[in-house]
């Protein structure tokens, strides 16, 4: 049965629980809040340098927020909570992999950050330098990220799992003068060198003119003059008074967080001050039912990805939460890693991927069952669908039947969650996002535009501008029209599929256009595909996502090699590794098919739903618009003798 087929029969129900429902931040009168009342409400939660006067402005595509207003973000995630005497309340708890720790309160952090900012400035940063950040899961990253925000300096986070290749073409696009990074990161008891791989980034992205390095391992690291400066050589202040919070007008560019579109070049997500941080500490506050002197939040993504800048990063500290950030992986040193930090500190809300939980669940529930996991009232899951199997085990195993689940569906350009359960308020059904946040106005459309009703299934639309949404793609508004405004006139178009059932809840369903969701991460056909006949090797690439039981989606590649190259295990492996070079490990193919040909239609279009079908071993759809229908029939009887798929 495959995912839809299994989410039409889901039948169980889970009403809140009562003691949950009766210490709940939301009401179920939260619906019924006018849209506008509700966020000129909102807003109150921030500190103004200067009041706001026009709630939004709204000209399709392009909106603005709090219009006039004037605020710092570092100030309001670090500073405001000094000053209001809860300098001695944890920020973070940071857990490192290979077992060290450090506990940040949020005095401390103001500290770190100032002298952070401190240390730009010395390298030239002012208002408005555009700073790219390629780190790990280290302190310095958020710290880094927030004194770019104190000094009004917009940041890009590259992921560091990334390559030089897709860190300098983000860098370029952005125009960064500044990078900062870290000698080398931990990844599974190894070291992985951050610092040289921005080396060879820098070495094709001439606007970076100075780099400012984190230690973290230690390790021998080459450092280039009058370039590259060690933080902990800078001698620079730490006293707050040292480097002031620049005040910033509520549309000033925040950060852009590059993702993978249905081209080859990723897009750059433009997020700006003041709407982006009031809507994220709102949907943190109501859908994590956060109690902030209380609750130890764990959001267990990356924060090069925009999970974690708005829920690690942004709307935890905006709203003074005690956090844990982890810099390793689920399953080292054992797989009991997760739970060990659940119970070490307590942890009350945990917010996850699907793919996370279903490793846990392939692993079995003994590893959780060696842990005191009572802490624990409240689960999340982000990035992907949630198939029903993986949910029942996540509230029975993890949750102690006794935590609802909040199921959260958004994007990178969303900015915040817009389809989600309220703890509390909410009948959870697994593997359902229910009801979009309130004031969201989602909706289904179908391929003319028609509002799909109750039963129906068609594209995923959201019809009313809400504070965190995008700004547009950096320097492309008309990939920006293009991509998600023109498909339905003014009307926002996710790109994803969706279903809405009798009690009119959303399912989400998945990509509907080239891009694939491999583990949570948003990866494009297109990109993996120039990655592939960027090899001297190859001569035509088409490439496409099958279902996989564990990481969502598996990325399947169908290679035509140049004449004097033979497809052979070493030339799969080759091909895999080069991929993993050009864009980074996450894109590395589960499978490479070699293929003397290409199924193309007439036109030269290659096919990738016949592809697709040929990956999941589905009967072949219509092959009549098929150049030379044959191609696919000899593609299937090479696939069947496998490949590596680890
Ligand atoms: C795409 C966005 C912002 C979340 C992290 C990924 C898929 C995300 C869900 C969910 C079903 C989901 C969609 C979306 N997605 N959350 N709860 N249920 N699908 O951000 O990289 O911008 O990817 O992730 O397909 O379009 P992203």
């Amino acid at each position: 049965m495959n995912q839809i087929d299994t989410l039409q029969t889901e039948e169980r129900r889970y009403p809140p629980p009562p003691e949950f429902a009766a210490q709940a931040n939301a009401r179920a009168d939260i619906y019924g809040r006018d849209f506008d009342e509700l966020w000129r409400t909102e807003a109150g939660r921030l500190d103004w340098l200067e009041p706001w006067h026009t709630l939004y402005e709204w000209e399709a595509p392009y909106a603005k927020w709090y219009v006039g207003g004037k605020l710092n973000v570092c100030f309001n995630c670090v500073d405001r909570h000094v000053e209001a005497g809860l300098g001695s309340r944890v920020a973070y708890h940071w857990e490192g992999e290979p077992g060290d720790a450090e506990t940040i309160t949020y005095a401390d952090l103001q500290r770190r950050v100032v002298r952070f900012a401190n240390a730009l400035r010395e390298l030239g940063v002012r208002k408005g330098t555009p700073v790219a950040i390629y780190m790990g899961m280290v302190p310095d990253l958020p710290v880094a990220m927030l004194a770019c925000t104190r000094l009004g300096a917009p940041h890009t986070v590259v992921f560091g799992g990334f390559s030089a290749d897709s860190l300098s073409s983000r860098m370029n696009d952005m125009g960064c003068e500044v990078l900062v990074t870290q000698d080398e990161a931990w990844r599974r008891g190894t070291t992985v060198p951050l610092k040289r791989t921005a080396d060879e980034a820098m070495a094709v992205a001439a606007g970076v003119r100075a780099c400012l390095v984190v230690r973290r391992t230690g390790g021998e690291v080459p450092m280039t003059d009058g370039r590259d400066r060690w933080l902990d050589e800078l001698d620079v202040a730490d006293d707050p008074e040292s480097c002031p919070c620049e005040p910033m007008d509520a549309e000033d560019l925040l950060f852009l967080m590059y993702t993978s579109g249905t081209t080859a070049k990723p897009k750059g997500i433009v997020h700006t001050t003041a709407g982006y941080l009031v809507a994220v500490a709102t949907t943190h506050d109501y859908i994590f039912d956060l109690k902030a002197d209380r609750d130890v939040y764990w959001c267990a993504a990356d924060i090069g990805w925009i999970t974690g800048h708005s829920y690690i990063v942004y709307g935890p500290l905006a709203n003074a939460t005690t956090s844990v950030i982890y810099e390793g992986t689920p399953d080292f040193p054992d797989k009991e890693r997760w739970w060990a930090i659940v119970e070490r500190y307590g942890v009350s809300i945990l917010y996850a991927a699907p793919t996370a939980i279903r490793a846990h669940m392939k692993w079995g529930p003994e590893h959780a069952g060696k842990h005191r996991l009572s802490s624990l009232r409240l689960l999340g899951s982000v990035g992907e669908p949630i198939n029903p199997e993986a949910w029942v085990w996540y509230h029975e195993h993890i949750g102690g039947g006794r935590c609802p689940i909040v199921d959260t569906w958004w994007q990178t350009e969303t900015g915040m969650i817009m389809i989600t359960p309220l703890p509390g308020v909410t009948t959870l059904k697994p593997g359902s996002g229910t009801q979009p946040f309130p004031g969201v106005d989602a909706a289904v459309y179908d391929e003319s535009g028609n509002e799909v009703g109750p039963g129906g299934g068609g594209y995923l639309v959201l019809r009313r501008p809400w504070p965190a949404m995008t700004r547009g793609i950096y320097g492309d508004p008309e990939r920006f029209q293009q991509t998600y405004w023109s498909r339905y006139p003014g009307i926002y178009f996710a790109g994803d599929g969706a279903r809405i059932d009798e009690d009119g809840d959303f399912w989400l369903l998945g990509r509907v256009d080239d891009v694939m969701n491999v583990s949570g991460h948003r990866i494009s056909t297109i990109e993996v595909e120039s990655a592939l006949v960027d090899h001297p090797a190859v001569a035509e690439a088409a490439v496409c996502g099958r279902n996989d039981a564990l990481t969502g989606q598996a990325i399947v590649a169908f290679v035509t090699l140049k004449g004097g190259h033979e497809g052979s295990v070493e030339m799969l492996e080759e091909l895999r590794n080069h991929v993993a070079e050009v864009i980074g490990p996450i894109a590395k193919p589960a499978n490479v098919l070699f293929t003397p040909e290409l199924p193309k239609t007439r036109s030269g279009k290659i096919m990738r739903r016949l592809l697709r079908d040929v990956a999941e071993n589905r009967p072949l759809g219509d092959t009549t618009t098929l150049a030379d229908p044959t191609v696919v029939e000899e593609i299937r009887e090479r696939s069947t003798a496998g490949g590596p798929d680890e």
